[in-house]
């Protein structure tokens, strides 16, 4: 199932806006911040799909049954861009697990790439129901290899990718070679240039949030 958040106006629509801007999205600070708060977005809407139990709570005037999330979840994103994401996600899904995945570009001349995966930091993910974050969904393929890692660690339950911007290439791609994982993405962008940049999309993501890389 794909759920692409700015279908529907809400307050998103400026946090988007300003991660896009080559006017905003030098402060370092601010871009981080906008991508921790889209993922609290995106997290809100995931969390009406998660299972529930129902516990009592002690009020200091009687006892609440209230519905919490059931679920075990590991937050597992792919590096470097994905931590952008990472605390917007915890700061929903407190008592998460934590998993890390290296993706990296190698270049084979300048408009061609492999993608590779050489480090992976994970709990135990048997039927657990995993975020996967990366923010942008360009070709999929990062997304398909540090997926296929995941199994090194158990067969998780359900495993929910999370994006900001994706393109419908790289969304056909997912739902073809991870067919029952859920998509989230804040947007989606029509086209990639002849670098596998997004278009329009914002640039490069890890360099707007952590710096430029040599
Ligand atoms: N990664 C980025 O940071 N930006 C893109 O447009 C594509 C991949």
């Amino acid at each position: 199932m794909l759920y692409v958040l700015d279908k529907q106006n809400s307050v998103l629509g400026n946090f988007i806006k300003e991660i896009r801007s080559v006017e905003v999205q030098n402060d370092l600070l601010r871009f981080r911040k906008n991508i921790e708060r889209i993922a609290q977005v995106m997290c809100y809407e995931i969390s009406k799909t998660l299972n529930y139990k129902t516990e009592s709570v002690k009020t200091p005037l009687g006892v609440a049954p209230t519905n919490v999330v059931a679920d075990k979840i590991v937050v597992a994103s792919i590096l470097r861009a994905g931590l952008a994401m990472h605390n917007g996600v915890l700061d929903y899904f407190d008592g998460a697990e934590n998993c890390f995945v290296s993706a990296y570009r190698k270049y084979i001349d300048e408009n061609n790439f492999d993608v590779h995966i050489e480090y992976i930091a994970a709990p135990s993910l048997e039927g657990k129901t995993i975020i996967l974050c990366d923010p942008m969904l360009a070709t999929g393929s990062s997304m398909e290899l540090a997926y296929k890692a995941l199994f090194s660690h158990g067969s998780p339950a359900r495993v929910i990718v999370c994006s900001i911007v994706s393109t419908e290439y790289a969304v056909d791609y997912i739902s073809k070679v991870m067919p029952n994982c859920d998509i989230y993405t804040a947007v989606l962008d029509p086209e990639l240039n002849s670098h596998k940049y997004i278009v329009p999309g914002l640039g490069d993501c890890g360099d707007l949030a952590f710096g430029e890389k040599l």
